[in-house]
């Protein structure tokens, strides 16, 4: 089984922006997290982060390519702007998991919609570094039963 885990912008200021909202583990401590938990479930893992909307867009439509079986992804502020990430899901129609590390629903109402996550069979928001974890078993179970 091989996953993606991708990171949009300012994700990789984890421990330095918000901390009272994002918490003070870095991106690296996210990164490194993932990759053990991966290891131990024995799933290969990307971890993919960049502040670019093609970028994202661009390892999305790569995935299909790689034959990459399922996608966890935060897309931070591109949640709620970014029609082309929700294509770009819909296009490889590799299944998805989204991640928010806060609470969105209970945060300002230009957060309140999600457009990739209309192309995800399942979301996790305000569990901070758990929502990664859970998204990546609940990934693993959903795939099995493909
Ligand atoms: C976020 C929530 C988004 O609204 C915000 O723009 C982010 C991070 C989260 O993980 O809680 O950058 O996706």
């Amino acid at each position: 089984m091989k996953i993606l885990v991708i990171n949009g912008p300012n994700l990789n200021m984890l421990g330095i922006r918000e901390p009272e909202i994002y918490g003070n583990k870095t991106y690296a401590d996210l990164e490194k997290m993932i990759e053990e938990l991966c290891a131990e479930e024995g799933i290969e893992v990307s971890v993919f982060q960049s502040n670019y909307e093609g970028a994202i867009i661009d390892e999305i439509q790569k995935a299909y390519f790689d034959k990459v079986d399922g996608i966890v992804i935060n897309p931070a502020a591109y949640t709620h702007t970014s029609v082309g990430i929700l294509d770009a899901l819909k296009a490889t129609a590799i299944p998805a998991v989204e991640v928010h590390l806060s609470d969105v629903k209970t945060r300002e109402d230009f957060r309140q919609i999600s457009y990739a996550g209309k192309a995800c069979v399942k979301t996790y928001m305000g569990l901070g570094f758990d929502g990664y974890k859970e998204a990546i078993f609940y990934l693993k179970e959903y795939l099995k039963g493909k």
